[in-house]
């Protein structure tokens, strides 16, 4: 059953014909309701205002706010004038947004508010659908969790005019989005719950799946009215709005900064190809275990939220480790070999599981390039540059594929702990460029955008036409990979090793195989689709 939650565009110009040209635009995008900010149309009459909102489809709904600058507007009038004005034009429209503390502060407020809510409509939604214009009472937080949420939340519910109760607060981690979902959920009245800011996102792409009665998305990215507010386009083509419902399963990708992570796009492409009622959401969790187990606790406290599994990228993946040992979940044998987790699954019967797929996408990977190559692995020279969280995983399959392995590293004391925990050799970084090996394979970050033209390789230091693997997947065609192939080597790029740990994250949360090629093509589609530069070269 599709969900009945309105995606909702706030609205506002300088001029009637660009309000007008706004309007169309929300909805074409696939705005279900229209938010217009007065008090951001200064320059704009009532009479103009009534032209812009008139002839409107009846199924869309028009919110009308003039926003105090006290709740983060830019009202200039008073109290009195700026609800007179919303009473003058109330008639246009379906909904009036006033802020709780605008309400309660006279009853002359409530007077003009009763008036506003009570004018004979213009529109043929109000008389068909609802026969009277609707009140939202409104809250706003711009610094923090308001000390008296649940206070205001229970005098809006009791409000005998009040229908839709909206609350808006800045996250100050992401777990405030587990509370914005239980107002969605469990409100006695529709409820509109926002956490502001790059850590709330979650409150706004999931309000479908807790019942929201809105969700805000600004028309453009360049025209967001309140931190955090994603374009409508993206909620709709990447985070599967319309596909959302109570029973949708949720994944996501834990990180700082997730913002760029190619994962959301990917797994939401093939959740959509392959009509699985899921969706992948990117997680900012701020450094430090402490930061990581607190949310994932709250994942475990909370399975009514329908999280259910996770990618984990820089710079949690040794701590998802200690956390699944500290819980005593289950940590599976490629896990406890490369050391680190990239992957977790829960479930509220059997709790948390974990795995690190990057093995298996390196895997992939280099056995891809073996084959393009016609070379076999069996005592193969492989060169690995770096000694992070990807080295680990690629040093890994390397070894268990039978390479003869030498790790090199800028920082040396990180190369030589990584060459003593898997047996393998060690070279400087200044001396890589004299060895000749039959493999290089580049894990540090060096030609990621936005430097593309750095290489971690001399572009004349080919000697032995090695095999050369990049794990960096934005760009795609690295400096080193062009390089490689001016010179005359096969190489392979970081979007086989992106796609193939990607569909192992797939299999060990659905317990069902798919076709490598599936999320070949969703990675393939992703890039290309991609303006911003990642935040990651390996943010797998
Ligand atoms: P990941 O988990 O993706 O591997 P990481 O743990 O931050 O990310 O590791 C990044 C790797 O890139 C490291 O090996 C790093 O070298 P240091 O250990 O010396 O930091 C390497 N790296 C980053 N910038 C580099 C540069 N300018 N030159 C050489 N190596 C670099």
């Amino acid at each position: 059953m599709t969900h009945t939650t309105r995606l909702a565009v706030p609205i506002f110009s300088e001029t009637v014909d660009r309000l007008r040209e706004s309007i169309f635009a929300a909805i074409d995008a696939g705005a279900t309701l229209l938010e217009l900010r007065l008090d951001l149309c200064a320059e704009i009459s009532d009479d103009n205002v009534r032209t812009a909102v008139s002839n409107l489809p009846p199924n869309l709904l028009l919110l009308l706010t003039n926003r105090s600058s006290a709740q983060g507007g830019e009202c200039p009038d008073d109290d009195i004038d700026r609800l007179s004005r919303m009473d003058r034009l109330a008639p246009w429209f379906d909904l009036i947004d006033v802020e709780l503390e605008t309400w309660r502060a006279s009853e002359r407020h409530r007077d003009l508010v009763r008036q506003a809510l009570a004018e004979p409509g213009e529109r043929p939604a109000q008389v068909e659908v609802h026969r009277r214009r609707r009140l939202v009472l409104s809250l706003h937080d711009f610094r923090g969790r308001p000390k008296s949420m649940q206070n205001d939340l229970l005098a809006c519910a009791d409000e005998p005019s009040c229908d839709i109760v909206k609350i808006a607060w800045h996250a100050r981690s992401v777990r405030d989005c587990f509370e914005a979902f239980e107002i969605m959920r469990t409100c006695p009245k529709p409820a509109i719950a926002v956490c502001m800011g790059s850590l709330g996102v979650l409150s706004r792409m999931l309000a479908p799946k807790f019942g929201a009665f809105a969700s805000f998305a600004s028309l453009d990215r360049q025209t967001s009215t309140a931190p955090g507010q994603l374009a409508i386009r993206d909620l709709k083509r990447t985070y599967r709005w319309d596909a959302l419902d109570a029973s949708t399963a949720v994944f996501g990708v834990i990180g700082h900064p997730v913002s760029h992570s190619l994962s959301p796009a990917v797994h939401n492409a093939v959740f959509a190809e392959t009509r699985t009622n899921a969706a992948y959401v990117p997680i900012d969790v701020a450094p430090g275990y402490e930061s990581l187990k607190a949310f994932l606790l709250e994942v475990e406290a909370k399975p009514q939220a329908g999280f259910r599994g996770f990618s984990v990228t820089i710079p949690h993946k040794e701590h998802a480790i200690r956390f699944l040992r500290e819980c005593g979940g289950a940590i599976d044998a490629i896990a406890e070999r490369v050391g680190a987790v990239n992957t977790l699954a829960f479930d509220s019967d059997s709790g948390w599981r974990g795995t690190n797929t990057d093995y298996r996408g390196a895997v992939a990977a280099i056995t891809a390039g073996l084959e393009k190559s016609s070379r076999h692995i069996g005592g193969l020279r492989a060169l690995v540059l770096g000694a992070g969280g990807a080295s680990r995983a690629v040093v890994a399959a390397l070894v268990d594929l039978g390479a003869d392995v030498t790790i090199a590293n800028r920082t040396v004391e990180r190369a030589s702990g990584l060459a003593a925990e898997f047996g393998v050799q060690l070279m400087t970084w200044d001396r890589r460029a004299e060895s000749s090996p039959g493999l290089i394979v580049n894990c540090t970050s060096v030609g990621m955008t936005p430097d593309t033209t750095a290489t971690p390789w001399s572009g004349d230091g080919f000697a032995g036409n090695p095999l050369v693997f990049d794990t960096i997947y934005a760009p795609a065609d690295t400096q080193l990979l062009r390089d490689a192939r001016a010179a005359g080597c096969s190489t392979v790029g970081g979007s086989a090793m992106f796609s193939n740990q990607a569909a192992a994250q797939w299999e060990f949360w659905m317990g069902t195989s798919i076709d490598a090629g599936t999320y070949d093509q969703a990675t393939a589609g992703a890039m290309a689709a991609s303006v911003e530069p990642f935040g990651a070269p390996t943010d797998f």
